[in-house]
C-alpha cells in the first residue's frame, strides 16, 4: 500500500477563527444559498461524466496544435474539465530509448530507492537521469509548454509572470510493474490547508467564499503565482507537498497503459468540484452553514489535500460515478492536469508489463519560482536532491556520485538551459508584456552570481526543430 500519509488532522482552534474570517458575516446568506445550487450542479456533473466515461477526458493530436496552438473549442473543453491528453508529442523510438536508459541507470546504481519502501518500487527517487534531463529540455516539450501556458487567461500585462518560460521542477519518475503495490488516493496537488489559510491563495477563490461560485474562473492566472503553497515546508515529508507554483501538472508516457494498469484517474470537472471541496468545511451534515468546528476535511498541514481518509465527508463527489480512468496511452503521449483538479492513481496494476512515465509540470517563471530556479541549478550541477525531496536522503544516496547522470550536454534546447538557470532569459524578445520583461530581468539578476562574466550577456539561438 501507499506510504502517503492521509490521516485527518483535528486542527487547532485557530482554524475555527479562520473559518469566521473566510466566510464574512455579510456573505453568509449568499454562501448558504450557493451551497444548494452547488450540490444540484455536482449531481448533474456526476451523471454527465458517468455517461461519457473515459471519453469525457479531452484529447488532441500533437499535429493539430503544433503550429497554431489549441483551438477555441478545445480550450473551452480544457477550461471546464481541467485535463487533457496530447497524443504523439514525442516519437516512439525516443521514448523507448529513454525508458531503456532509465532502467539501465536504476540497475547500474543499486543504491537508488523509491516508494513503496517495501515490495516492488514504482516511484523512483531519481531526478537527474539523462532521460529526465533530455525529456524536460526536448524542443517538443518546450513547444508544448509554451502552448499550454496560453491556456490560462492573464488580464494583467504588468503581472510579474512569464507563462512562456519554464523553471525546472526536478520531479521523480515512475516505472511501475504489475501487482498491487502502490496507490495515491483521490487528492489535489499544490497544497492542502494553504488554499484556505494563506491570504493570497485564498484570494484565488474569492468568489467561492462570497457565495458566487458560478463567477469563479479557475483559468484566470492573475492571482495564482503569489500564493504561498507550502506554509509548512512539507513537514510531513511524504512527498505530497510542492514548494513551486505549477499551473499544470503532467507526465510523458514512456510505455503503454490502460485504465487499471497503474495509471491515473481524474474527476474531470474544475469549477463545481473545487467549490465543493473549499466550501465543505463550512457546512454540517444537514447542509447548514456551521462555523463552529476547526476541521477542514482532507487538509493536513504539510501534506497534499487527500479526500480518501474522509471519503464519507465528500459524498456529493459521487466517487464511483465521477472518477474516470484516462483512455489508453502510448509512449510519447502527454497527460496534463490543472493545479486544482482531483486525481488518483490505480491501486492495482493489473496489466502484464511496466507502466512508465516522466513527470514534467508546467512551472512558469514568476518571483515565487525563482528560489526553485536557484535550487534546480545547484542540484543539477551537483546531483543533489531538489529541496522538496531532501527527505529521500533517509532512504538512500543522491545522484552526485553517478557519472552517467544527465549533464549540460544533454540539454536539448536553449529554453531547457534557461529553465535550469544556466543561461539568461531573453529580455529583448519581441512581443513580451511589461510583466514578462520585468520577471525575466528579476530572474537574470537573481542568477547573476552563478554566471561567469562571459556568460552574463544573453547568447540567443533558436530552438532547434525536431524532424
Ligand atoms: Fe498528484
Amino acid at each position: 500500500m501507499t506510504t502517503t500519509t492521509i490521516t485527518t488532522l483535528r486542527l487547532e482552534s485557530r482554524f475555527k477563527e479562520l473559518k469566521r474570517e473566510i466566510i464574512r458575516p455579510e456573505n453568509r446568506e449568499a454562501v448558504q444559498a450557493s451551497w444548494g445550487r452547488l450540490l444540484k450542479a455536482l449531481d448533474r456533473k456526476a451523471d454527465e461524466i458517468s455517461r461519457a466515461g473515459s471519453s469525457y477526458i479531452p484529447e488532441v493530436n500533437w499535429g493539430d496544435i503544433e503550429n497554431g496552438g489549441f483551438t477555441e473549442e478545445m480550450t473551452s473543453l480544457i477550461h471546464a474539465r481541467g485535463c487533457l491528453i496530447i497524443r504523439d508529442v514525442i516519437d516512439d523510438e525516443q521514448c523507448n530509448q529513454w525508458r531503456e536508459d532509465t532502467k539501465k541507470y536504476i540497475k547500474s546504481h543499486p543504491g537508488i530507492t523509491g516508494t513503496p519502501r517495501t515490495g516492488v518500487t514504482s516511484n523512483w527517487f531519481i531526478h537527474w537521469s539523462k532521460a529526465q534531463v533530455e525529456a524536460r529540455s526536448h524542443p517538443r516539450m518546450v513547444q508544448l509548454m509554451k502552448a499550454v501556458g496560453k491556456l490560462y487567461k492573464n488580464n494583467d500585462p504588468d503581472a510579474l509572470l512569464d507563462m512562456d518560460s519554464q523553471v525546472v521542477y526536478a520531479d521523480r519518475l515512475r516505472i511501475r510493474y504489475p501487482g498491487r503495490d502502490s496507490t495515491l488516493p483521490l487528492h489535489l496537488d499544490s497544497s492542502s490547508i494553504e488554499r484556505w489559510e494563506d491570504e493570497q491563495y485564498r484570494d484565488v477563490y474569492r468568489e467561492i467564499f462570497e457565495g458566487r461560485w458560478e463567477d469563479w474562473d479557475p483559468n484566470l492566472i492573475d492571482r495564482r503565482p503569489s500564493a504561498n503553497q507550502d506554509l509548512y515546508q512539507g513537514m510531513s515529508s511524504n512527498g505530497s507537498t510542492c514548494s513551486v507554483f505549477r499551473s499544470f501538472q503532467g507526465w510523458l508516457a514512456l510505455s503503454d497503459a490502460k485504465p487499471g494498469e497503474g495509471t491515473i484517474w481524474f474527476l474531470p470537472d474544475l469549477k463545481c468540484v473545487l467549490a465543493y471541496i473549499l466550501l465543505r468545511p463550512f457546512f454540517d451534515e444537514r447542509g447548514n452553514l456551521d462555523l463552529s468546528s476547526a476541521q477542514f476535511p482532507g487538509a493536513t498541514p504539510g501534506s497534499g489535500q487527500f479526500m480518501a481518509n474522509d471519503r464519507a465527508m465528500f459524498p456529493h463527489l459521487q466517487h464511483d460515478k465521477s472518477v474516470v480512468g484516462i483512455p489508453y496511452v502510448k509512449p510519447g503521449d502527454f497527460v496534463l492536469w490543472h493545479a486544482d483538479l482531483l486525481h488518483e492513481v490505480d491501486e492495482e496494476h493489473k496489466g502484464d508489463k511496466e507502466s512508465s512515465v516522466v513527470y514534467i509540470a508546467h512551472t512558469p517563471l514568476c518571483p515565487y519560482n525563482i528560489e526553485t530556479l536557484k535550487d534546480s541549478r545547484e542540484c543539477f550541477e551537483s546531483g543533489a536532491k531538489p529541496r522538496d525531496f531532501r527527505y529521500e536522503y533517509d532512504d538512500g544516496p543522491d545522484e552526485s556520485s553517478y557519472e552517467d547522470r544527465g549533464r549540460e550536454e544533454h540539454l536539448l534546447s536553449l529554453e531547457g538551459k534557461q529553465a535550469l538557470g544556466l543561461v539568461p532569459f531573453d529580455v529583448n524578445e519581441e512581443g513580451l508584456t511589461p510583466g514578462q520583461i520585468a520577471v525575466r530581468k528579476m530572474a537574470n539578476e537573481a542568477m547573476q552570481g552563478y554566471w561567469s562574466t562571459s556568460q552574463s550577456a544573453p547568447v540567443m539561438q533558436k530552438t532547434s526543430q525536431v524532424e
